[in-house]
């Protein structure tokens, strides 16, 4: 974060090549950015150009009730990498967990962002928000994060979700949601803040490549993503985790690991049997993966949990399977491949209405969750 008021000023081509980045580097970057985003390698020179001419937008960064969990995750890396170009492309005005300045400083730079860039900022957030109560139960300088949020948002150009609780209302929420805790989309709907261009990019925490994605596009092409129903981008959250698992030849043959430590987890089996949500669960994890590309929960023997999915707290035991299989894993092994194939096509089959009636359910409960 920056708020030196030189680098404040300078444009994002001028600022990548004072930070001594290459053309050649800037180039790599258009190059995943336009391959992440799903969009042809044709589309590259038009990024590079689009990026280059693009003014560096003001982002306000709101943290409400939340485990800094989605800091760590855009901080928690490596240079030079996606993220850091990204956030030196932003003028990140406002974190209060990044920021230098504290008490009323802190605030100051807040009002005067507002101020300067009014109607054009972005607004990054965060956390759920709490409304029992007044709001009483997370409190900034004083202020609400109900109060925050409203002043913050009604000058915004576009406000981003950032990790399953702003997105969803995520841990704070989860029965019997003491504080009465909100999304923002709840906010939005249900009149308490205006209406904005909204992005939700869920996760417990959310992939840092999807939430600089998620920038890198809107600094593009001067507009939010295509979004799915639940307001998350599409080029991101458009398969599941199965879909794209490279377990999923094991899942299709019918191998499932039966505990943690058996022969099938050795040999990397699929975890289904031990609770993996992948079916269910729309997000990047199994094609970007973490840390540079290194691994994801599956990869290190664990099941996903569904972190970007609404409501995963409350969704059941963490370690309990989406459904059985019709056969038990003895029998598939003794038969031939075919049989296996027929009990993966069976399973697989399950997979998918219980994707479709999970992802009914999720609609309906944020539906009713909105209705509240
Ligand atoms: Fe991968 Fe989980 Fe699907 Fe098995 S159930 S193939 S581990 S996503
Ligand atoms: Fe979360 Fe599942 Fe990815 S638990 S981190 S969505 S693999």
């Amino acid at each position: 974060m920056s708020n030196d008021k030189k680098n404040n000023d300078l444009g994002l081509a001028e600022l990548l090549r004072e930070r001594g980045v290459t053309r050649r580097g800037f180039l790599k970057f258009c190059a995943a950015t336009a391959s992440m985003m799903a969009l042809p390698q044709t589309m590259v020179p038009a990024i590079a150009a689009a990026l280059e001419q693009a003014p560096r937008p003001s982002v306000i960064w709101l943290s409400f009730q939340e485990c800094t969990g989605c800091t760590e995750s855009i901080t928690r890396s490596h240079l030079p990498t996606l993220e850091n170009l990204i956030f030196n492309a932003i003028s990140l005005d406002y974190h209060h967990t990044l920021q230098v300045a504290s008490g009323e400083a802190a605030e100051l730079a807040r009002e005067q962002a507002m101020e300067k860039f009014h109607g054009q900022y972005l607004v990054a957030i965060d956390g759920s928000i709490p409304l029992k109560d007044g709001g009483v139960y997370s409190t900034i300088a004083g202020i609400s994060n109900i109060d925050m949020v409203k002043e913050v948002v009604a000058g915004a150009a576009a406000v981003i979700a950032v990790g399953s609780c702003s997105s969803f209302g995520g841990l704070p929420n989860a029965a019997p949601n003491p504080t009465g805790a909100v999304s923002i989309a709840k906010l939005m709907e249900s009149g308490q803040i205006e209406t904005k261009p909204l992005i939700n990019v869920p996760g417990c925490p959310p992939i840092p490549v999807v939430i600089t994605g998620v920038v890198a596009h809107y600094l593009t092409f001067g507009r939010i993503p295509e979004l799915d129903n639940l307001r998350r981008p599409k080029s991101f959250y458009g398969d599941t985790i199965h879909d794209r698992c490279y377990r999923r030849t094991f899942y299709d043959r019918g191998l499932f690991a039966e505990t943690f430590d058996d022969e099938g987890a050795r040999k990397g089996w699929c975890l289904y049997k031990l609770g993996c949500k992948g079916p269910t669960t729309y997000n990047a994890c199994a094609t970007t993966k973490w840390n540079q590309g290194t691994s994801f929960p599956i990869q290190s023997g664990h099941g996903c949990i569904g972190c970007s999915e609404p409501k995963f707290w409350d969704a059941g035991g963490f370690y309990e399977a989406l459904s059985v299989p019709t056969s038990p894993v003895g029998k598939i092994a003794a038969t031939a491949a075919v049989a296996g194939a027929v009990v993966g096509g069976a399973a697989a089959w399950q997979s998918v209405s219980k994707r479709d009636e999970a992802r009914h359910n999720h609609q309906k409960a944020s539906v009713e969750d909105l209705e509240k």
